[in-house]
């Protein structure tokens, strides 16, 4: 322990595994990110199976670098932080077993961290880290009301404090389209539901637009690189709005989060449904005879399977109980990846350092950069579906987002998760929210998708308030934040 308020997150709940040590939720010392998504990619969509794996692979790597890279020890450590849910439950095991093992060596704390939580705090790190003598002990801001009863804000710091204003918060990303209502109190925060996706989330609908046009997985960049190109007003997509008939008849969403989501008493003008233009864009796909275009494109991604190294290793992601039925107990999974030039399990401490990266492998394609390089992809009609379906999913957020602000009379918005990233949402929020005169924040890229200095961050005011989790900490894949 060395009483420097240093927390180190650990975060594993889907396709990336991280670690990252913040100084007092306020200054990240490190933050390293395993993408999986060149494992992923050729499903379009995460496996599972293959997430806990390659989490297994990557925690101990992960963990190493990042306290290297804030040039610590683990006797440094003041606490460690880690994602309990929602999310993948092997994967999240994985996170959490790796994480009590270090706490109750070191005899240190635990902390339990809400996914969604860990979302909003990356924009308060980012906006601790990028205001002058801001820090979470004093500043202007969210930054100096979140700590405003906590220890580390002694009046001899700067207090009084402006009083707390709540914040609205948009989190976005591939397993949620939540909005909250974030209140600062007793040095921590407090959150209410205030609207959520009754179905698919925004990312969801992204990577699934995506991988019905041909598109590799996370479809969410692509499709923002190849929407610049192309007439947003070409395909009139629209939402309807959710009908207050099913709201009131109180029925669970169809989402992983269904478990303790009050939708009975949410406004309906606040909830999205995001599976309707999805089955819109597929309409479209199939009426214009898109499908053999989206083929090709998708075998110039992907070309097709032919080795038996091959067949096997996707056996083994959809079927691992039969894989080795198949291939026979001289033929593990680890035999399959590693002929397909994949590393095999286990690999070498060194070597797995040198694949640590927020970046796919260089290899892996990127999303054009041009309009040559988009209509080399896509030819014009595609890209402007492309654009047309942004549009309208931009749009849709920052109508049920901004209708929740005015409601609630919420002058900050915070935007968060991994569709925050996207540069449409970003400009066209950004001049609304001008418009309104409405103080808005994202986080910088590299902490919109998933990190851990989130989770490390989100920790501090539950460490100071010693909110720690017991040894019996469990995954919980439908965890909900707030009331
Ligand atoms: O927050 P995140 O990394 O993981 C979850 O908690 O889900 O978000 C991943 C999601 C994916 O659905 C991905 O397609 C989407 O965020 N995404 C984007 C962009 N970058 C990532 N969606 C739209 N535009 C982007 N630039
Ligand atoms: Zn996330």
């Amino acid at each position: 322990m060395s009483g420097r308020g240093l927390i180190l997150g650990i975060e594993s709940s889907c396709d990336e595994t991280a670690a990252s040590v913040v100084e007092r939720g306020a200054r990240t010392l490190s933050s390293v990110v395993a993408s999986q998504i060149p494992t992923h990619a050729r499903y379009g969509g995460v496996v599972p199976e293959l997430a806990s794996r390659e989490h297994l692979r990557a925690i101990v790597p992960v963990v190493r670098a990042a306290l290297a890279q804030a040039g610590i020890t683990l006797a440094d450590l003041d606490a460690i932080a880690v994602t309990s849910g929602p999310g993948l439950a092997g994967a999240l095991l994985v996170g959490i077993t790796y994480a009590k093992a270090l706490a109750f060596a070191q005899n240190i704390p635990l902390i339990a961290i809400n996914h969604l939580e860990g979302h909003i705090h990356a924009v308060l790190l980012n906006e601790r880290e990028s205001t002058p003598g801001a820090s979470a002990t004093g500043g202007p801001g969210l930054v100096s009301e979140t700590w405003e009863t906590s220890e580390a804000n002694s009046p001899a710091e700067g207090s009084p404090r402006p009083s707390p204003e709540p914040a609205l918060a948009l989190v976005v990303s591939g397993g949620h389209t939540h909005i909250y209502l974030a209140r600062p109190a007793h040095g921590s925060w407090s959150y209410s539901l205030i609207g959520r996706t009754l179905d698919d989330a925004a990312g969801e609908a992204y990577d699934k637009v995506a991988k019905l046009l041909g598109l590799p997985y996370p479809g969410g960049p692509w499709i923002d690189a190849l929407a610049r190109y192309g007439n947003p007003q070409a395909v009139p997509f629209a939402f309807s709005q959710i009908k207050p008939k099913l709201h009131l008849a109180g029925k669970a969403p169809r989402t992983k989060g269904a478990k303790t989501s009050p939708i009975a008493s949410l406004n309906p003008h606040f909830l999205f449904s995001f599976s309707g233009i999805k089955t819109a864009v597929l309409r479209y796909v199939e009426l214009h005879d898109l499908r053999p275009e989206a083929h090709a494109r998708a075998a110039r991604f992907f070309p097709r399977k032919s080795t038996h190294a091959e067949q096997a290793l996707d056996l083994a992601a959809c079927h691992p109980e039969r894989a080795q039925r198949v291939e026979g107990p001289a033929f593990p999974l680890s035999a399959a990846a590693q002929t397909l030039g994949a590393p095999s399990f286990p690999q070498p401490l060194a070597e797995r350092m040198g694949n640590l990266s927020s970046q796919p492998a260089s290899t892996f394609p990127k999303p054009p950069k041009t309009k040559e390089e988009a209509l080399a992809l896509c030819p014009q009609p595609t890209l402007d579906l492309i654009a047309s379906f942004q549009h309208a999913v931009v749009g849709d957020l920052m109508k049920k987002t901004f209708a929740a602000a005015e409601a609630l009379g919420a002058r900050r918005i915070l935007i968060t998760g991994g569709v925050s990233a996207n540069r449409e949402l970003r400009a066209r929020f950004t001049t609304e929210a001008a418009r309104r005169g409405i103080h808005i924040l994202f986080p910088t890229l590299s902490l919109s998708t998933d990190n851990a200095a989130m989770i490390a961050t989100a920790a501090w005011p539950r460490f100071l308030s010693g909110d720690f989790a017991g040894p019996d900490l469990s995954a919980d894949p439908s965890l909900a934040l707030g009331r």
